[in-house]
């Protein structure tokens, strides 16, 4: 099992177990894997997962999606990211720390949803701003 100085959490089998069963309490509980007030994703939207752990909120909703949309997941350590052959076409997985506020110039306005969850614990001094201002940044501008 790996630890991390700065990780409130463990990494390893049991904690990509937590990670996984957590995604569809979640799911259960508020019904919706998208919120109903976000329009629904057209068939070439892009959409990204910040800090997206084992990225089983991507893979669950690339099951429901028109394999055409474009889901990518970013983490800041890649140890719970499944093999890539056990991944969809339309999902890429790769690392980025999503506390820095200026994202990659190439990824800046090019995302229709960006999706944040469970960073409770991980934003550091319960100061969200730097990774609020990484995921406006990485929101396509209407
Ligand atoms: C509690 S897990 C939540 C995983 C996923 N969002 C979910 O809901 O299943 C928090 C994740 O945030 C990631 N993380 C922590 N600091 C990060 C950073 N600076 N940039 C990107 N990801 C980070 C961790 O590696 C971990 O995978």
């Amino acid at each position: 099992m790996d630890t991390e100085p700065d990780y409130l959490l463990v990494r390893g089998m049991h904690s990509s177990i937590r990670l996984n069963l957590q995604h569809y309490l979640w799911k259960d509980g508020l019904g919706y894997l998208i919120h109903p007030s976000i329009p629904l994703p057209r068939p070439d939207s892009r959409i990204a997962d910040l800090g997206t752990g084992t990225g089983i909120w991507l893979l669950d909703l690339a099951s429901q999606l028109p394999a055409t949309t474009q889901l990518y997941g970013f983490d800041i350590f890649p140890s719970q990211y499944p093999h890539a052959a056990h991944l969809p076409p339309n999902i890429t997985l790769s690392v980025l720390d999503n506390l820095q506020p200026e994202p990659p110039k190439d990824l800046q306005g090019t995302f229709d949803i960006v999706h944040l969850r469970l960073w409770l614990g991980v934003v550091p001094n319960g100061d969200p701003i730097a990774l609020l201002t990484h995921a406006l940044k990485l929101l396509r501008r209407k």
